[in-house]
């Protein structure tokens, strides 16, 4: 399966799909990575990694429908069959959702319809809630709300720290599971 790897921060939920994959846990080639940030710690690891990546920022376009179709045309000429969003802060438009219907997932870090948008782990601290989770779901038009399609729950720690950790833990393990699902 050829994948395309959307990711906008640090990248380590990317780096851990692209290590499945060469571990032979996950039936799928990386083809590109894009970044709407260049120069985001994503960048250094695909270079490492030998994947080829385009850093587009989307102020160097006219619409958000340039943008999103300069990537499509991008995604076509490889031949790309599904979309991966590892921390892709930007929400997917009308272009990319219509040239790939049913072809879009995302993690998130939180049980949704719980915490959805930015700061999900912050927002789990403020609520004082003792659970919390991850959950990879279809992408729609929405914020953080298409078809769920698997989560895990994790205990909210006594630091904030330890609790990333967990989260992010339980995503890399998470989404490469799902994804070998979905592959299938
Ligand atoms: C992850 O927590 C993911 O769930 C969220 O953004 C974060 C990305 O982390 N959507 P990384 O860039 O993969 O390290």
């Amino acid at each position: 399966t050829k994948i395309a790897v959307f990711a906008s921060g640090s990248g380590s939920n990317f780096q851990a799909i692209a290590e499945s994959i060469i571990r032979g846990e996950l039936n799928a080639k990386i083809e590109l990575v894009i970044t709407d940030k260049p120069g985001a710690f994503v960048v250094t690891r695909a270079k490492e990694l030998g994947i080829l990546v385009l850093e587009l920022a989307p102020k160097a376009f006219e619409s958000k429908a340039h943008y999103e179709q300069a990537i499509v045309d991008a995604l076509q000429e490889k031949h790309i069959e599904w979309i991966v969003l590892a921390g892709y802060m930007r929400l997917i438009g009308d272009t990319l959702l219509t040239a790939f219907p049913n072809r879009i997932v995302n993690i998130h870090p939180s049980l949704l319809p719980s915490f959805p948008g930015k700061d999900a782990i912050g927002q789990a601290f403020e609520h004082g809630v003792k659970v919390t989770g991850v959950t990879v779901h279809f992408v729609d038009a929405g914020m953080d709300t298409g078809p769920i399609i698997a989560q895990v729950a994790i205990d909210v720690a006594e630091s904030r720290e330890e609790t990333e950790s967990r989260i992010h833990q339980a995503e890399h393990k998470l989404y490469t599971a799902t994804l070998q699902q979905l592959f299938q």
